[in-house]
């Protein structure tokens, strides 16, 4: 899925998501985190947004963008009148505008900008039944033309460096690809081909598919075998994870056994550039998928479910702004973070140091990211849309210099949310420490995940 233009069009596939996650699983068991094994230097995998930038390059001011160190964004003008190239030339402009504008936005954060020349296109989801695609009845011209365009347009506003170009976003859905999957697979190897030609040193991702790797899946098998011998690997994978289900480890395997089982590398950069379903969208869900991607190594850029100007707002729901439910002014300021923001800020200003390795709890609902600085030990934890009590467990405490058995203060923050996707949270709050007996070098204290929405982080001295 991409925008909840899908919601309005496609109501099937948004209703199915819904379906899963309206059961509010339970979760329970042990995530685990491993103080002796080191997973290297955090880089804010997850910090990345689909959408949710204003045309206005100041409209949102910098702190929301710095303090959370951002360092992405994935657009192409999507939903803006005109309808895009097969628009009109006009409707081109508009979106060609709006990505270049976003890119801008992006580079001055530092981000890197994925572009959708799907949604300059105009196959943004909206499109009627009747509108055509490249490659129509085997004649490339008018989409040879639209590629001409666009490389001469990147050219001459030197959208180069942090750029990669996102071929075409979810063809595997009919509301973005409405075509046989092998007039695809020829799209893609020809604009590849012609992007290395034209644009040399540019890099491609791909194939963004709204189903993540499986064996199973006749688009993935029938893509990879392809770029194989049509040499059209991307060099960045991109899926997305927006069903409600899946995992990021299973998800990373399928991936690995597919790619490998067609001679093709595995070591190149994996970009989960959808990720999450509005309702895992709250500060519990935030942290579950960040704990996700971190651990596989794999960048991440929040689903955006909101619609029209919207979707070009809210950095995809990590922050907020007054009237922003029920009196929408697309060009009005006066933002505001939410717990989610909140949760992403605190990853990137005070989860620093090096990572440690992590699991999630058996039903792979509860989570926790960890990283160890000089002086701190701290955690984030959350559920996947999932109420119950859970544990963490330290494991191999003395590895952080601490004894084998005593009393551990853990402080507590809680990243207080609600089911209010525009609810304000200034800070998170301050639950206390609480010192826990251990022995055995091993400390196991309880998650009491009562609500779905709220995370937590904890931080011990060493
Ligand atoms: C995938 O490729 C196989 C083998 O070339 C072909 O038979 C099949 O029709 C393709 N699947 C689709 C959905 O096009
Ligand atoms: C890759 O596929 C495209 C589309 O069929 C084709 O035009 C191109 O020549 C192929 N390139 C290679 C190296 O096979
Ligand atoms: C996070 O780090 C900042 C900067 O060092 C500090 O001001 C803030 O109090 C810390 N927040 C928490 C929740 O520990």
């Amino acid at each position: 899925m991409l925008t909840s233009i899908c919601c309005l069009l496609s109501l099937t596939s948004c209703a199915t998501a819904y379906a899963v996650l309206d059961k509010r699983a339970s979760v329970s068991g042990t995530a685990s985190v491993r103080l002796d094994v080191s997973t290297g230097s955090p880089h804010q995998l997850a910090s990345g947004i689909l959408y949710g930038i204003p045309e206005d390059q100041n409209q949102i001011p910098d702190v929301f963008f710095r303090d959370i160190a951002f360092k992405y964004c994935r657009a192409g003008g999507a939903q803006l009148p005109g309808r895009g190239w097969i628009g009109s030339r006009q409707g081109y402009q508009t979106r060609f505008q709006s990505a270049l504008s976003n890119y801008k936005t992006t580079r001055k954060y530092g981000g890197t900008f994925i572009l959708l020349p799907h949604d300059i296109w105009g196959a943004d989801g909206g499109q009627s039944k009747s509108a055509v695609y490249p490659g129509d009845n085997g004649d490339w011209t008018d989409y040879d033309t639209f590629l001409t365009q666009l490389i001469s347009d990147l050219k001459k506003n030197n959208m180069n460096d942090g750029l990669v170009i996102d071929i075409w976003n979810e063809p595997d859905l009919s509301i973005f690809w409405n075509r046989p999957q092998s007039q695809y697979i020829q799209m893609w190897g020809r604009t590849y081909h012609r992007l290395q030609r034209d644009l040399p040193g540019c890099v491609i991702s791909g194939p963004s598919f709204a189903n993540g790797p499986s064996n199973s899946n006749s688009w993935w098998a029938n893509w990879s075998s392809f770029i194989a011998q049509n040499q059209s690997a991307p060099q960045q994978y991109s899926w997305h994870m927006e069903g409600g289900g899946g995992d990021m480890q299973s998800s990373v395997a399928n991936y690995k056994s597919i790619l490998s089982s067609r001679g093709l590398a595995t070591d190149r950069t994996i970009n989960i550039n959808e990720y999450a379903v509005f309702d895992e969208e709250f500060a519990a869900g935030s942290a579950w998928w960040i704990a996700q991607l971190e651990r596989v190594n794999a960048f991440g850029l929040r689903g955006n479910w909101l619609s029209g100007y919207a979707l070009h707002d809210f950095m995809a729901s990590l922050i907020s702004k007054p009237g922003a439910a029920n009196a929408y002014n697309p060009t009005a300021g006066g933002y505001f973070p939410t717990a989610s923001w909140q949760v992403y800020k605190y990853y990137a200003q005070n989860m620093t140091g090096t990572r440690v390795q992590t699991s999630p709890t058996a039903d792979l609902r509860g989570e926790v990211y960890a990283v160890v600085s000089d002086t701190t030990v701290r955690l984030l934890v959350g559920s996947r849309v999932a109420t119950g009590t859970f544990n963490i467990q330290l494991q191999n405490l003395a590895a952080v210099g601490l004894p084998q058995s005593g009393t551990l203060n853990i402080h507590t923050w809680g990243f207080t949310s609600s089911g209010d996707h525009y609810a304000r949270l200034d800070a998170p709050a301050d639950l206390g420490s609480y010192g826990h007996a251990y022995s055995g070098n091993t400390l196991s204290f309880p998650i009491y995940q009562k609500d779905a929405y709220t995370a937590y982080a904890f931080e011990f001295s060493r």
